[in-house]
């Protein structure tokens, strides 16, 4: 389906994906203009087997953000992301019109499910563009220069979240030059810093692993030892990049306004938690705003705003799904499979009825 969200630029089903698909036994649909915004013309699709009409008579649809539930029917497939956390009622909606969905959110993170995992493909994308907009903001090189002007030294860079996005984050900084620094509180997250030539930030706070590999919420009391730790060292970074996240809770609050403070002028904090409140007392959601000197970029959904590769990669993600339900192009749902069972937010009822 060509996506409506406001600023929504990606799409679930690139041609290529599509092509493997028919292949693999699928009749695919895709609806006019669905890849237009993401470089992938009408045109392309055709070439790789696929008609160009409506979507909704489908026995799947499949979609990045959630389709109006109004155009779904009784019995029908969803695959999009569905916020299942977060947007309680829209699930139920599905549910309660009888569509059998699929979260991307919800896939299990098993070694199994990795191709299917559209959390870490996006999360990679999103990693990386933080990186490029902090480079962008900064009023100064990334990488150190040796000019006949004299010598530039480099950026210092901090990432604070080293999950898949924080990781990427760090190496596409390190590759433009900058000298970089992590800091999680998960312990296993050190040696995953140190590997990509890194330096481990001891900020006093870890050991905060819970069940999944996820981080848990910190305690209020660690939650402030933590800020009071990172307000004393902030000063050091001309770049503060930050993506932590606990599943299902509003983001971590770790940049106090008066850490901001602490920072020199024309620093910049990149905040790719913005959609979920923010890891900053003073981002924006949405916008690049400046406070203390500061420049805070609050931007959302950045996948977006490279949704050539963060579509094809989705859309792999999409595909390894649709292959698992539905082998060979048959629906086949398996509700004591983990991951079928898991990603599955609504209508599981109704197929085992
Ligand atoms: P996420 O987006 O949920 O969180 C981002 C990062 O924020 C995490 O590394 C988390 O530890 C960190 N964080 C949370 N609270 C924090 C705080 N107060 N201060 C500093 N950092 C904080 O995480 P993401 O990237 O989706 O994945 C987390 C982990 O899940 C991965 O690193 C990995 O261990 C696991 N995973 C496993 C997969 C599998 O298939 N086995 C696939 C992908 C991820």
């Amino acid at each position: 389906m060509r996506e409506t969200a406001p600023g929504e630029r990606r799409v679930a089903l690139v041609p290529e994906t599509v092509g493997k698909l028919a292949a693999a036994g699928f009749d695919v649909v895709v609806e006019a203009g669905a890849g237009a915004a993401a470089s992938f013309p009408d045109e392309l699709y055709v070439e790789a087997g696929a008609q160009v009409g409506s979507p909704w008579d489908a026995d799947a649809v499949v979609a990045v953000r959630r389709p109006d539930e109004a155009l779904l029917r009784d019995g029908q497939l969803l695959i999009a992301y569905l916020d299942p956390l977060g947007d309680r009622e829209g699930v139920e909606r599905l549910a309660a019109r009888g569509v059998i969905a699929f979260a991307m959110e919800s896939i299990p993170r098993i070694t199994r499910a990795q191709p299917m995992d559209a959390l870490s493909s996006q999360a990679t994308v999103g990693g990386y563009k933080a990186a490029l907009l902090a480079a962008e903001q900064l009023p100064r090189f990334f990488p150190m220069l040796m000019t006949a002007a004299g010598t530039v030294p480099p950026a210092k860079v901090l990432v604070i979240g080293a999950g898949v996005a924080g990781l990427q984050a760090l190496a596409t900084a390190r590759r433009l030059g900058a000298v970089v620094t992590g800091f999680d509180v998960r312990p296993a997250t050190r040696e995953q810093i140190q590997s990509l030539g890194a330096n481990w930030l001891d900020l006093g706070v870890g050991g905060a692993e819970a069940e999944g590999g996820y981080a848990r919420e910190l305690t209020p009391e660690e939650m402030q030892a933590q800020q009071q730790a990172l307000e004393e060292r902030i000063g050091e970074f001309d770049v503060v990049i930050t993506t932590a996240a606990v599943p299902g809770r509003a983001a971590p609050r770790i940049i106090p306004a008066s850490a901001v403070s602490a920072m020199r002028p024309g620093s910049v904090i990149v905040d790719l938690a913005a959609e979920t409140g923010g890891n900053c007392e003073l981002t924006v959601p949405g916008e690049i705003v400046e406070r203390e000197g500061v420049t805070l970029v609050g931007l959302t959904n950045l996948p977006s705003t490279m949704p050539y590769h963060a579509s094809m990669l989705y859309s792999r993600n999409v595909q390894a799904l649709l292959l698992h339900l539905a082998p060979g192009g048959e629906l086949n749902l398996n509700w004591s499979d983990e991951i079928t069972a898991g990603a599955c937010v609504a209508g599981k009822q109704e197929v085992r009825g």
